[in-house]
């Protein structure tokens, strides 16, 4: 799949955003590395911290699917600066996939890419743990 075509799925999974609280839609296209994209939206909650954002609805989808290699995420959102993901999302991305490359954008389509080492530096992962 090609870079715009996997930023096109980020972007289309804004409507799929469920953020009446916040409304701030977000998408997410999740790539592994055989090919196969996850999407992923915000869900939010009424009790509000259940609110998942959407690069967690696309890992949690993928995992539960089988799916742990990941190379690279696309991030979309509504806002004038390229939507970023939050550190929980960052953490959980560490978990699989230490250098996945994380594409953001705004509500143009700009784009400004980071690594998760960027994002997340001296992170904490499995080796830790001895995994
Ligand atoms: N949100 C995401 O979905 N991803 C991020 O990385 C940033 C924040 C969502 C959570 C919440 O529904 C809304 O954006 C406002 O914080």
């Amino acid at each position: 799949m090609t870079r715009n075509e996997l930023k096109a799925i980020a972007i289309s999974m804004l409507d799929r955003a469920y953020c009446p609280y916040s409304h701030f839609p977000v998408g997410a296209a999740l790539e592994c590395s055989d090919g196969t994209v996850f999407t992923g939206c915000n869900i939010e909650n009424a009790a509000y911290s259940p609110t998942i954002c959407a690069e967690r609805t696309a890992v949690v989808k993928a995992v539960s699917e089988g799916h742990r290699d990941f190379v690279r995420i696309v991030v979309a959102g509504r806002s004038k600066d390229p939507c970023v993901p939050c550190a929980v999302c960052r953490q959980v991305l560490r978990e699989f996939a230490p250098n996945i490359e994380i594409i953001c954008l705004n509500s143009d389509g700009a784009e400004v890419v980071y690594t998760l080492p960027e994002l997340l530096p001296h992170s904490f992962g499995p080796e830790f743990l001895g995994l």
